[in-house]
């Protein structure tokens, strides 16, 4: 088991990362959505703390990701991949990244100029990172929707970009980003892709 990814395989921390971060992103999308619906009560606050804390925690996992990133290498693309599409994987990949960065913080913005708490699952209550105030309240919950919205639209190209790897250019893109090892995955060496 690699840890660290190689030059043809992401290690386990990587896909690790990226999976937690994908699942807590689908989750905080549904119950996002579904709770600004929700009727006055204590069903919808319960709601509001657990996006919150899920929230955070997905910031968090972004954050490591980042931080392991600097000490892990990317595997290399296949051979055959045009210069522009490594240029369009690189740029989309930064765009992940800043709106990873950019919708949870700007919740957090959100909380605390809101000037609501923001107990992490009961454990620890974090602090504000922002002063009370109305105006910035209305900025930040703005920039949290379309920061939100943006993500949506770019996780469904990203998503599509991989399916097109896997089934059209039949390359090991995507096998060797998936948590469990395909066929098409083992057949790639760390020697043959150097
Ligand atoms: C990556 C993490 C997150 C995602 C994907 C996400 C997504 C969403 C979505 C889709 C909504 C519904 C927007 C609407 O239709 O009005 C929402 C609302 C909200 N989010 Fe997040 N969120 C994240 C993190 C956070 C964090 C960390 C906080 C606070 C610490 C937070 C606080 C809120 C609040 C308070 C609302 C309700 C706003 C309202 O009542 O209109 N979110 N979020
Ligand atoms: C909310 C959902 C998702 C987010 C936010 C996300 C984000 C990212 C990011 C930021 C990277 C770059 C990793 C790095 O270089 O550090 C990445 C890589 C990758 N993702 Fe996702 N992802 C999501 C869902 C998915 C899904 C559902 C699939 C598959 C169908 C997928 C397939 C891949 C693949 C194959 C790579 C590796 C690309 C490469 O080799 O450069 N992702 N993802």
């Amino acid at each position: 088991m690699n840890w660290r990814s190689t030059h043809a395989h992401w290690g386990v921390l990587a896909k690790a990362f990226h999976w937690l971060a994908a699942l807590g992103i689908f989750a905080l999308a549904a119950i996002g959505l579904y709770m600004v619906g929700m009727p006055l009560g204590l069903a919808k606050l319960k709601m509001y703390l657990l996006h919150k804390a899920l929230g955070i925690t997905v910031l968090a996992l972004v954050l490591l990701r980042l931080l392991w990133r600097l000490f892990d290498r990317h595997p290399r693309y296949p051979p055959g991949m045009p210069r522009w599409q490594v240029g369009v994987a690189h740029a989309s990949h930064a765009l992940l990244y800043l709106l990873l960065l950019a919708v949870p913080i700007s919740g957090w913005v959100y909380n605390s100029a809101s000037g609501f708490p923001l107990p992490w699952f009961g454990l620890v209550d974090l602090p504000a990172i922002a002063p009370v105030s109305k105006p910035l309240a209305h900025l930040a919950l703005t920039v949290h929707e379309t920061a939100f919205w943006t993500l949506a639209a770019l996780v469904l190209l990203h998503v599509a970009a991989a399916i097109e790897h896997h089934v059209r250019q039949r390359d090991a893109v995507l096998a060797r980003m998936l948590p469990w090892r395909t066929r098409r995955a083992h057949a790639i060496s760390d020697g043959e892709n150097p």
